[in-house]
């Protein structure tokens, strides 16, 4: 299976989202990993609903909102209504995860956990059916641009046998430090989904670069992630 790299926003220029958006889509990118912090649950603060529902999704796109909020039942419906496809909610922040995911299929998206990288894998033993992909964080959630976690490939691979003991086809993503260095080993444990900020939207050109040469830095980054990513298929 081909791998998915999802450009998260983070890192990206949060002063013209929707330009980046298009830019990174050009590229050739078709999920976009769009990072809700409330402050409480991360230290940081990102964007909410209302600024999802700004910004201009491309046809085609998937928008993928990683909610790194407490008691995120309060607002699925909101973020389902802003155009988020993919939700995925942090049990540590819900003493509901059931109710949460099953809220987020109610209201027409696709369900997904989001483990931090202490967090247990049988926090998923009831709940395989209700999610549509699980996410394992990399890193601690909060920040872009931090180093990934080596624990977490064993997790990764942990997590694979468990789909895979249960017959069940369900997309691993990984989210943090994916780069270069990592994502090759992220996708033999067992990684089918890479959330890169970092890695894609650092570019050499500077502030005045034209759109295209921005669009073709975007290009040759994610070019670069999925050759390391596939390079085992094809020895
Ligand atoms: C961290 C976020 C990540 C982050 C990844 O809380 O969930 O999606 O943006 O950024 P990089 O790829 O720079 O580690
Ligand atoms: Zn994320």
């Amino acid at each position: 299976m081909t791998p998915i790299i999802a450009p998260s926003l983070l890192a990206a220029d949060l002063g013209s989202v929707s330009e980046e958006i298009a830019r990174v889509h050009e590229a050739g990118a078709h999920w976009i990993h769009l990072d809700v912090m409330d402050g409480v649950f991360v230290p940081n603060l990102t964007f909410g609903a209302d600024a999802i529902k700004s910004f201009r999704k491309p046809q085609g796109c998937v928008f993928d909102a990683h909610l790194m909020i407490t008691e995120p039942e309060r607002q699925i419906p909101v973020f389902a209504a802003a155009g988020a496809d993919v939700i995925s909610v942090h049990p540590e922040a819900t003493q509901h995860l059931h109710y949460a995911l099953k809220m987020i299929r109610d209201h027409g998206a696709k369900p997904a956990a989001a483990l931090n990288p202490a967090t247990p894998l049988e926090v998923l033993d009831w709940v395989w059916e209700d999610v549509d992909m699980v996410l394992l964080m990399s890193v601690n959630p909060g920040w872009g641009g931090q180093r990934f976690v080596p624990a977490v490939f064993e997790k990764l691979a942990e997590l694979r046998r468990r789909i895979q003991d249960r017959n069940l086809n369900i997309p691993i993503q990984v989210d943090g430090g994916v780069n270069l260095g990592t994502i090759r080993r992220a996708v033999q444990s067992g990684a089918t989904n890479l959330v890169a900020g970092s890695a894609v939207f650092t570019g050499k050109s500077g502030a005045d670069a034209s759109r295209e040469a921005v669009v073709a830095e975007y290009r040759e980054n994610l070019r670069a992630l999925m050759a390391e990513a596939t390079a085992d298929q094809f020895v």
